[in-house]
């Protein structure tokens, strides 16, 4: 039996302790925000936080991680939006949008331990989620925006659509 913690819940999984993280979180719980890529730990798709690092979860196996914190983007923001979801969005950072959780998960591990990241911080910190539609300008400019507080002036064009999103779930 392992025991976890995903976004605040524990949970009890009696299953093949093998079973990847990624695995668990879809399957299992149905937490669909963290999305399978390479499925070995190459392209920065599946992270999630582990007791607030980042960590790629289709290369954990649950019994890895016995009695660890679990937060996948649909717990990023508690109870309403993270920062970096809500300059996400006013920037229009996503294109398909399929890297997009993973980016964003990556990048509030990184906020978490340095609050004012330069460029080249960025840069190191997200070098290893790779997006194919080429939005990395735009995420670099989004965590400078969450970092330096100026994505709370949203233009009034995003005021409809943060009304209506509890959560970003790219
Ligand atoms: S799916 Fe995990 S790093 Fe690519
Ligand atoms: S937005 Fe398409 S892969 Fe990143």
């Amino acid at each position: 039996m392992t025991e976890l913690t995903v976004n605040g819940i524990v949970h009890r999984f009696d299953g093949d302790p093998q079973t990847p993280l990624l695995w668990y979180l879809r399957d299992e719980l149905a937490l669909l925000g963290t999305r399978f890529g390479c499925g070995a730990a190459l392209c920065g798709c599946c992270t999630v936080h582990l007791d607030g690092a980042a960590a790629r979860s289709c290369s954990v196996t649950v019994g890895d991680i016995d009695g660890r914190s679990v937060t996948t983007i649909e717990g990023l923001g508690g109870n309403g939006l993270h920062p970096l979801q809500t300059a996400w969005i006013k920037l229009d950072v996503p294109q398909c949008g399929y890297c997009q959780s993973g980016q964003i998960m990556q990048a509030a591990a990184l906020l978490a331990t340095n609050a004012a990241p330069s460029d080249s911080d960025i840069d190191d910190a997200m070098s290893g989620n790779i997006c194919r539609c080429g939005t990395y300008p735009r995420i670099r400019a989004a965590i400078k925006a969450a970092a330096s507080g100026s994505h709370a002036e949203l233009a009034p064009r995003h005021a409809a659509e943060l009304a209506g999103t509890a959560k970003l779930v790219p």
